[in-house]
């Protein structure tokens, strides 16, 4: 919760808990380390970006994830993976949430087996000024 250190802009929590390291959270951590030119308990060379290996950050139904500063970044590939970074190193904020368009939330990614009525407002979200 508290960091001992300075931290970049962008500070990268890549969970590697169980259900992350089951969806290959290993190669997520790779890219984001090979993609910001950073290691592990480091920050880049220009500040821009920290990286830390964490635990369960409570999205593991959309394993493998990462967090960076507020924001979740779920579902993630190492090609998505980099393209958030490379979106971050342009100053821009990549859509947060699940980064597989099938999915809005934390749904089964095969489609609902369960509550499959339709939902009326799918526009909730936590306001912005939070
Ligand atoms: S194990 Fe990664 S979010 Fe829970």
């Amino acid at each position: 919760m508290f960091n001992r250190r300075p931290m970049g802009k962008y500070h990268i929590q890549v969970c590697t808990c169980t259900p992350c390291w089951l969806r290959d959270s290993d190669s997520i951590l790779k890219t984001v380390c090979d993609v910001t030119n950073c290691t592990v308990g480091s920050n880049s060379a220009d500040n821009l970006f920290s990286i830390s290996e964490v635990e369960c950050l409570g999205a593991c139904a959309n394993a493998p994830m990462m967090q960076v500063n507020d924001d979740y970044y779920e579902d993630l590939t190492p090609e998505i993976t980099t393209s958030i970074i490379k979106g971050l190193m342009k100053g821009e904020r990549p859509p947060p949430g699940p980064q597989n368009c099938n999915r809005y939330a934390a749904e089964p990614i095969t489609g609902l087996t369960s509550l499959t009525s339709e939902v009326p407002d799918r526009s909730f979200r936590v306001r912005p000024d939070l």
